[in-house]
């Protein structure tokens, strides 16, 4: 599980409300693997994690662009690369190949410690300096 903690925020409101959303979702994705729910249960949590992601992702790089954030391309090339392994992962799902639902969960639950905590802090002051709130 990835128990959201306070100094996960990056003190932009939009980004917070959808961090919290996303731990939320892969916590979701968690639960459905462990108590072996239905095959297509996993299916619908899956979909809606990594959708949810990359429309997360896309409400990010906006942020970043308004706040005129300096790392922008490459905080950007971190997130398409996330993205490009989600959609290989889901192709892989869509294609029947067992175990992928896990490997997913491990992708996101390290991008959700590793990506939240660490990169996104990264923009976080300068945004809020240029007035995102
Ligand atoms: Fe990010």
């Amino acid at each position: 599980m990835v128990i959201w903690d306070n100094v996960m925020e990056v003190h932009i409101e939009s980004i917070d409300v959808q961090h919290r959303t996303l731990v939320a979702l892969i916590n979701e994705l968690q639960n459905v693997i462990d108590n072996g729910g239905p095959q297509v249960m996993v299916g619908s949590v899956l979909s809606k994690v990594i959708d949810y992601t990359n429309f997360h992702f896309e409400h990010e790089e906006n942020c970043l662009i308004v706040g005129c954030y300096t790392r922008f391309k490459e905080h950007q090339c971190i997130h398409n690369e996330i993205s490009q392994k989600l959609k290989q992962l889901e192709r892989e799902y869509l294609n029947g190949i067992p175990g992928v639902a896990p490997r997913v969960l491990e992708l996101l639950q390290r991008w959700a410690m590793e990506h939240i905590m660490k990169t996104d802090q990264l923009y976080s002051k300068q945004l809020v300096n240029a007035g995102l709130q």
